[in-house]
């Protein structure tokens, strides 16, 4: 029996389209809260909004790239504006480049995960912490084990370590207007940036201490507690959701 820890709470998941944003998108919708989800593939979006439909949830989708902060404050504004306030902000853009060697990565290619990674969620933090002070809201980022271990990835992994700076510094400055701010960082999720590679995805769930790579919906649940009052003398962490991946140490990436 799902609770109803969002009853009258108003979301904006962006990256709601697929993935963890979806699953996000459900659990916080299932638990009770109105959403908007913000995605650059509006088409997914549009979808995601049609199963939440079904279930007889208020949902709307706005197109938005993170990489462009005219979008995000428009994004930001249109949900506000159709939820009439903003109780939650989850940030779920992100991605990879796969595992470059670090004497290859270009410029470019640190632009590019720095603007997806980092920027994205200033851009996304900028616009709607005004609204989460007047709500006394929160906000729940997702980074990545990659900013907490040395997996690879520099330009990801650099990425992903600001965000959980970035996610303390902000916790100590809008504690005091009641304003939490948390990050969740997952292992190995079941997405569909791993389709390519099912093999790899085998090897890496046996090297897990739990014996399998997570699912969206792992994350969703701990999306779900940080942003519910459940949590709500909880700010300035970046949880670990990775099935034990931490607590083996290296031992567990051998696969
Ligand atoms: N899947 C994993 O194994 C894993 C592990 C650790 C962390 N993460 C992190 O979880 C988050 C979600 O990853 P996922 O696996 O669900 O990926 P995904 O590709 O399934 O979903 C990402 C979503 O973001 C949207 N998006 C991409 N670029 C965008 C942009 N510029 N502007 C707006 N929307 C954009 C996509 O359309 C998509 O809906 C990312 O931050 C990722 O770094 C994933």
């Amino acid at each position: 029996m799902p609770s109803d820890r969002f009853a009258r709470r108003r979301a904006l998941i962006t990256g709601g389209g697929h993935g963890i944003g979806r699953a996000c998108a459900h659990r916080l919708a299932d638990e009770g809260a109105r959403v908007v989800l913000a995605d650059v593939d509006l088409e997914a979006a549009e979808k995601v909004v049609a199963e939440l439909v079904e279930k007889d949830v208020e949902a709307t989708a706005v197109g938005c790239d993170v990489t462009d902060t005219a979008s995000v404050d428009a994004a930001v504004a249109q949900a506000v504006e159709r939820l009439g306030g903003l109780d939650v902000l989850v940030h779920t853009v992100g991605g990879g480049l796969g595992h470059p060697d670090f004497l290859r990565t270009s410029d470019d290619d640190w632009h590019q995960q720095l603007e997806l990674n980092l920027m994205g969620v200033v851009r996304s933090l900028r616009a709607a912490l005004p609204h989460l002070v007047q709500t006394r809201g929160n906000a729940v980022m997702i980074g990545s084990v990659n900013g907490m271990v040395s997996v690879g990835s520099e330009p990801y992994s650099a990425a992903k370590a600001g965000l959980q700076n970035m996610t303390h510094n902000l916790a100590a400055e809008y504690g005091p207007h009641g304003v939490r701010i948390n990050l969740v960082a997952p292992g190995t999720i079941r997405t569909r940036v791993w389709d390519h590679q099912p093999d790899r995805m085998e090897r890496l769930a046996q090297s897990y201490p739990l014996g399998r790579i997570g699912e969206p919906e792992d994350i969703a649940a701990a999306v779900a507690y940080l942003a519910s009052d459940d949590a709500s003398w909880v700010t300035g962490i970046s949880l670990p959701v990775e099935g034990g991946a931490l607590a083996a140490g290296p031992y567990a990436w051998r696969g």
